[in-house]
């Protein structure tokens, strides 16, 4: 895969559609880029994509909702493949309000999101929409401090954001098809890129991180780096731990990067 695609929304959990993309990462294969909606009494849309994929990201968001019916965007945190869409789709969702943490407002202002349009929530805290609670939850891994993911109380689903990450070989329909030691390698490489600080913490605090998801016991694990993980906690929680042990990655300097494209051309 040599540009970013589009792959066409489908559901993976019950009222829940996925909006999935792929990048090529050169040398290391292919990531995922995930957002979701959640169609339910009050629709939410979990991150926005990127933005060069904008057009198919559009359709396929207009496949599976009028955007005008979509009452929250909960933006996981303001990296460029969560928010590379927002203004697109709040241009066509007026009513919309835009889920963030205090931090994660102030960056968003500095895009040009009014204050007005943003409602704050910290970790720990639930939103009630109709059919369901929406529980903030720190997820044990991330590259932004105002990244904030969430558990469906009805579905039993975590949206994990960066965490439980991987890079890959080749798109999978799920997680699970992923073969074992695959999932476990592209998972630890993916964690030492985008938590650097892994190997700063001890061994303590992040198995205290680690239990926090165990003692949610979500049945599905949906980040925004891996196709969807059916009942896969303790695994993905496992290779998470093994991440903290793993060397921190140095991605490859520009003669390298030469050598690994012209190997894989
Ligand atoms: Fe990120
Ligand atoms: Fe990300």
């Amino acid at each position: 895969m040599q540009l970013p695609t589009m792959f066409h929304p489908r559901t993976v959990v019950p009222d829940t559609h996925l909006l999935g993309a792929y990048i090529p990462v050169p040398g290391y294969g292919v990531l995922p880029v995930n957002s979701f909606l959640i169609r339910g009494a009050q629709p939410t849309l979990i991150d926005t994509g990127i933005a060069a994929l904008r057009d198919d990201f559009m359709s396929s968001l207009r496949a599976v909702i009028d955007p005008r019916d979509i009452r929250w965007i909960w933006l996981t945190h303001t990296d460029p493949d969560h928010v590379g869409n927002l203004a697109a789709v709040l241009a066509e969702a007026p009513r919309t309000r835009v889920i963030t943490t205090y931090l994660g407002m102030g960056k968003l202002g500095l895009l040009g999101l009014p204050v007005d349009r943003v409602y704050l929530v910290k970790p720990g805290q639930r939103l009630e929409i109709g059919d369901r609670e929406l529980f903030a939850v720190q997820p044990p891994t991330f590259d932004a401090p105002e990244t904030t993911g969430l558990f469906d109380t009805r579905t039993r689903t975590l949206f994990s954001a960066d965490s439980f990450g991987a890079l890959m070989q080749e798109p999978a329909e799920t997680a699970g098809a992923i073969p074992a030691t695959a999932l476990r390698d592209g998972l630890v490489t993916w964690a030492t890129v985008d938590a650097p600080w892994l190997e700063m913490i001890n061994e303590h605090k992040l198995s205290a991180a680690l239990d926090v998801v165990r003692r949610l016991a979500p049945d599905a694990i949906l980040s925004g780096h891996l196709p969807p993980a059916d009942r896969m906690t303790e695994s993905l929680l496992a290779s998470l731990a093994a991440a903290s042990r793993a060397p921190r990655f140095e991605g490859p300097d520009q003669v390298a990067l030469e050598k690994m494209m012209s190997i894989a051309a």
